[in-house]
């Protein structure tokens, strides 16, 4: 994620970016910059931090300009990788939000023609491609630049010698804002709403050219087009959440597209660590809270696709277990990569002699500095204090991991880790299907809010998906909740079970299906009310009094589709008792604290 605005019209360039760009700082504040043209070439501002860390001075009264805010992927939070990027002459400029996924062989065939990269990132090519296409006309420059480049984008780019914009979209947000002998552009509507309601949303595969006095669209097949003009009745509040009442749901919904994210230029190959270079005879996975989760959901992918046995450990307790005669490679999960109990384990793990990895969402975090190794999920900013996008992208993360190293091991044969790729592929959909289904999951909901206690239990695989929905339920809607094995409900959580307990059992098709049956024949025999979350089956509709039915996948992929309801299982239930669903008490995005 990053935020991009481009403005062309009568009004003060700086002014309409810079505050479109504060409208956006939610998508990324690693870095901010705006590109201006002038008559001497383009005049560029650029930037390390915030929007309001950018310098004050001057900018020549221009018609036309492009700004950023920076979610980093590709090198650090740095002036140098801050957008927007010039081309050799300083006569063409861009911003982008995306992943370029063949970046590394155009820069390498640009650098042989002679062009300077001034930064590490994968957007810098576009601006040097489009320099190199370009005879006079930015538009067919573009087009002819798109068509080299491969993986997500949203493109503005400016030149010195007018006041048009050209702009390109493809699997990353774009909008244009229609005014009155003015036009915009951005990668959301907040920035907008200050100038405009009216508005045209960009489809994948177009190009849009944009003047002062009108706005002209071109479909993938190079069609002029038009595209509807919408008014939008939110407010600029409204609009952060893209109309979703709450970030949570937002970034529930997000997941689709964060899965994709996570997995473009993955898939192939995994190339963001040298994994020849490490010993994986044993892996340990580090942790707190619902990172903590992907990494019990990811001791059983290990186990299974890479036959690597696993251990799980929680973050602030792993300093009081002895050393292990072995080093285990460790992996550490962290949304934030400040939370302090996982820094403080990630120190004793290399003092132990562990080699490290750290797998977070943020380029730079504290974290980074303490291993050896970096993988970054790719699910753009979390804002509410509930973590859901960001649990779905580190397990993603560990799917691909385990892949690549069955591969390596011979535990998969080709055909065997294709298979597992191709659902791979397939999830963003099925994740789609269930929040298509939102209004049956709410339905649940009403006996929940009413619940004092509620159990959430489940087997193998997703035994630790009933602990990340059990915390979830808690830490949102202040409702107790206990994550357990289903069979071990028997061992003593039974003295609680009545009618008013309900308890939800996520019941998959694998080798412990017929024993999640019993269970939930016990449990449902103790009158308690019980909700099946899981395959289809008749049995299950029989013996359950309530069931949700997730999109067919192979079991080892369940608990990233159960997870999403339970997601949801909790918003709802949240938002009919009425709590603060962004902002629950006692709590923090970040704990920095041990
Ligand atoms: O940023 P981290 O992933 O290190 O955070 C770990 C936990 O604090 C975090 O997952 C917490 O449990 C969430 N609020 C749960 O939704």
């Amino acid at each position: 994620m990053c935020g991009i605005v481009g403005y062309t019209g009568t009004k003060d360039v700086r002014e309409v970016i810079l505050k479109g760009l504060k409208r956006l700082e939610y998508r990324g504040y690693d870095s901010a910059g705006i590109a201006v043209r002038t008559d001497e070439g383009i005049y560029i501002q650029k930037k390390k931090g915030r929007i309001d860390d950018l310098s004050r001075e001057e900018v020549p009264k221009r018609s036309a300009g492009i700004g950023h805010t920076r979610w980093a992927t590709h090198g650090k939070p740095s002036d140098e990788n801050a957008h927007p990027f010039l081309d050799c002459s300083n006569e063409l400029s861009i911003v982008h939000n995306g992943i370029i996924d063949n970046f590394n062989a155009i820069k390498d065939e640009l650098v042989e023609k002679g062009h300077e990269f001034s930064s590490e990132t994968d957007s810098e090519v576009i601006v040097h491609l489009l320099e190199e296409n370009y005879e006079g006309d930015l538009l067919t420059a573009l087009k002819k630049t798109i068509r080299r480049i491969q993986g997500s984008y949203a493109v503005v780019a400016v030149q010195k010698d007018s006041d048009e914009l050209v702009v390109a979209r493809n699997q990353s947000p774009l909008v244009i804002g229609v005014g009155s002998q003015e036009h915009f552009v951005a990668s959301d509507v907040p920035a907008l709403l200050d100038h405009t309601k009216d508005v045209k949303y960009l489809q994948d595969g177009d190009i849009a050219r944009l003047s002062k006095e009108k706005v002209e669209i071109w479909d993938e097949k190079e069609d002029l087009v038009e595209r509807e003009t919408k008014n939008i009745k939110w407010d600029v509040e409204d609009a952060e959440k893209s109309g979703y009442e709450h970030f949570m749901l937002k970034e529930i919904y997000e997941q689709p597209q964060a899965i994709h994210e996570s997995i473009l230029g993955r898939l192939t190959s995994f190339e963001d660590i040298d994994l020849s270079k490490y010993d994986f005879q044993e892996v340990q996975f580090i942790a707190c809270g619902t990172s903590a989760h992907a990494g019990y959901v990811g001791r059983y992918i290990f186990e299974k696709l890479a036959e690597i046995p696993c251990t799980v450990e929680v973050s602030s307790e792993y300093r009081y277990t002895s050393p292990s005669d072995s080093t285990p490679f460790t992996i550490l999960f962290s949304q934030s990569g400040e939370t302090l109990d996982t820094i403080a384990a990630a120190r004793e793990a290399k003092r132990r002699g562990c080699n490290t990895l750290a797998v977070t969402n943020v380029m730079d975090s504290s974290i980074t500095r303490e291993v050896d190794e970096v993988v970054y999920t790719q699910a753009g900013p979390e804002i509410g204090v509930a973590a859901t996008k960001t649990f779905t992208t580190q397990v993603i993360i560990i799917y691909l991991l385990a892949i690549e190293l069955g591969l390596r091991k011979g535990v998969l044969n080709k055909n065997k880790a294709e298979r597992y790729k191709d659902e791979l592929r397939r999830l963003p959909r099925k994740v789609e299907r269930i929040l298509d289904d939102k209004d049956k999951i709410e339905a649940m909901t009403e006996r929940l809010a009413k619940a004092r206690d509620v159990f959430f239990v489940g087997r193998n695989i997703n035994y630790p998906v009933a602990l990340e929905g059990a915390l979830k339920l808690k830490e949102i809607a202040y409702v107790h909740a206990a994550g357990y094995p289903a069979g071990e409900m028997k061992h003593g959580p039974f003295a609680l079970l009545t009618k008013d307990t309900p308890v939800i059992a996520l019941a998959i098709k694998d080798h412990t299906f017929e024993k999640m049956l019993g269970n939930i024949g016990e449990i449902a025999a103790r009158d308690s009310p019980v909700m099946v979350i899981g395959d289809e089956d008749k049995e299950v509709k029989k013996l359950s009094d309530y069931a949700y039915f997730i999109p067919e996948t192979l079991p080892i992929f369940s608990p990233l589709l159960v997870n999403v309801v339970l997601q949801l299982i909790a918003y709802f239930t949240a938002y009919r008792l009425g709590q603060d669903i962004d902002k629950p008490r006692n709590l923090a995005k970040s704990v920095t604290v041990e």
